[in-house]
């Protein structure tokens, strides 16, 4: 064949010759294989938990923002196909990692999944292979962690073989945007690196934004979470000031946002959650030591937003406390535990902080979410609860409602009107001033 390696990796990109690997069949891997079986490439997904690949081979989704059908579609056609078998990872041209990067119980990174990913990915290495980080991690990961075990094989990078970062933007349940039209930033360790993972994402993606190395698209990830994740405290912090003074801020949001340049809204709720906010900051505060820095927005952010669930706890216990009522023996109604509307993840979720600290206090708790119907073990919680039909007589018989989710199927005007009591930290409860009495913003 003509060309040098990168040139002959391109040219079977674009004629969507090369299989593309991808490791971690999760809520970030699953849509990437999707797109690239959309656009005609075969893909072999990699995953070690041997029951998620038994599900997706015959072609059934496990998650609900995927539905089966796409899946099976491409099982059926032979563009995918999915193995735990990791000594497969010699056959794709194109591998990219997307596995967990969680905190450890010192809420420093554990990167146990990326050093098993990067050995496993070693130890198969071949000529002509483009490997692509996607997991979010601090700066310096991908050319201080990953690039020196793939050199150990005596392959030459940016020659032989090929490395790069792209952080992963994916924003399960938003039908606003799909992962094509989400622009997705690349960097490259070498420019033929560069120009190899350019080739590979144009295939399907709109816009590619090129950067000037792996460690600014590694910061890029997390300047993009730590805005959100200081935005979103700065709000909630107000939020408690402004119940303090008796001030709806909801009311004030929705005022300040009518100025049309420099104010980009962000809204309270009962915490933060989910996979990346509370945690991928940290990935930075922890190697910011290393330069003898601390990130004290990060900090401050993490700690006001950890204590959100302790701020909504006391304002349950103020208003069952008004109606002459204690929280040992109160039956409470948990209304969505996901950790944002529409979507079948709780991890991290504020709904299990709150429900642990209710149940310290003696309370029992119920809950219903449309989209979990049992809660599974948690990196801190374990409750071994099922989702409650959410019927009329179960809202006669609790002494309260928490609306923690705002899921878009509930019909909250017909909760609101059957349950004592509600506690609404997402604003659900907007416009139903004639229950004004039993309705607490929290
Ligand atoms: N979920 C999101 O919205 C989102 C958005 C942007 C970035 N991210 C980042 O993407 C990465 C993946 O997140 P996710 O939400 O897809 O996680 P996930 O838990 O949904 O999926 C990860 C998958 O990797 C598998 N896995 C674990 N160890 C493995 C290994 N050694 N080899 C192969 N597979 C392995 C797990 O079984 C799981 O199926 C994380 O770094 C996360 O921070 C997530």
């Amino acid at each position: 064949m003509k060309g040098n390696v990168a040139e002959r990796l391109i040219k079977k990109i674009l004629q969507k010759e090369a299989l593309i690997g991808i490791i971690g069949m999760g809520y970030v891997g699953l849509p990437l294989v999707l797109r690239f079986c959309e656009e005609d490439f075969r893909v072999l997904g990699f995953d070690v938990d041997s029951k998620k690949v038994a599900t997706l081979k015959k072609g059934r989704s496990y998650l609900k923002s995927i539905s089966s059908s796409r899946i099976s579609q491409f099982v059926r056609s032979g563009h995918l196909n999915v193995t735990d078998d990791f000594s497969r990872l010699d056959e794709p041209d194109c591998i990219l990692i997307c596995v967990p990067t969680p905190l450890t119980e010192k809420m420093e990174p554990d990167l146990q999944y990326i050093e098993k990913t990067t050995e496993a990915i070693r130890q198969n290495l071949r000529k002509g292979q483009l490997i692509i980080l996607e997991s979010t991690t601090y700066p310096g990961t991908t050319e201080e962690l990953i690039l020196p075990k793939l050199k150990s094989t005596g392959l030459k990078v940016g020659k032989d073989f090929f490395l790069a970062f792209s952080p992963e933007r994916e924003d399960p349940g938003n039908k606003r945007f799909t992962t094509t039209q989400i622009p997705k930033v690349v960097a490259g360790v070498t420019p033929s690196c560069q120009k190899v993972v350019k080739a590979l994402y144009h295939q399907i993606i709109q816009q590619v934004i090129p950067v000037s190395s792996p460690r600014v698209a590694e910061l890029t990830k997390l300047l993009e979470n730590i805005y959100r994740s200081v935005n979103i405290a700065l709000v909630n912090e107000l939020k408690m000031l402004a119940d303090r003074m008796g001030i709806d801020i909801w009311e004030v949001i929705e005022a300040a946002s009518t100025k049309p340049f420099g104010f980009s809204p962000f809204y309270p709720g009962p915490g933060m959650g989910g996979h990346c906010i509370p945690i991928d900051p940290y990935y930075l505060s922890w190697k910011a030591r290393e330069y003898d820095f601390t990130t004290r927005f990060i900090f401050l952010a993490g700690e006001i937003n950890v204590h959100v669930p302790y701020y909504v706890v006391a304002k349950i216990q103020d208003a069952l406390n008004g109606r002459g009522k204690s929280i040992k023996g109160a039956k409470i109604l948990i209304l969505g535990v996901a950790y944002k509307k529409d979507i079948d993840d709780a991890r991290e979720s504020p709904a299990l902080a709150i429900m642990d600290l209710l149940q310290k206090k003696g309370a029992v708790i119920l809950y219903h979410d449309p989209y979990i119907p049992a809660l599974p073990q948690f990196r801190k919680y374990y409750f071994k609860l099922k989702s409650s039909p959410l019927t009329k007589g179960l809202l006669q018989r609790i002494d309260a409602v928490v609306v923690v989710t705002d899921h878009s199927g509930i019909d909250y005007s017909w909760v609101v009107e059957r349950a004592p009591l509600i506690i609404d930290t997402r604003n659900v409860t907007k416009n139903m001033k004639q229950w004004k009495k039993k309705i607490v913003k929290a």
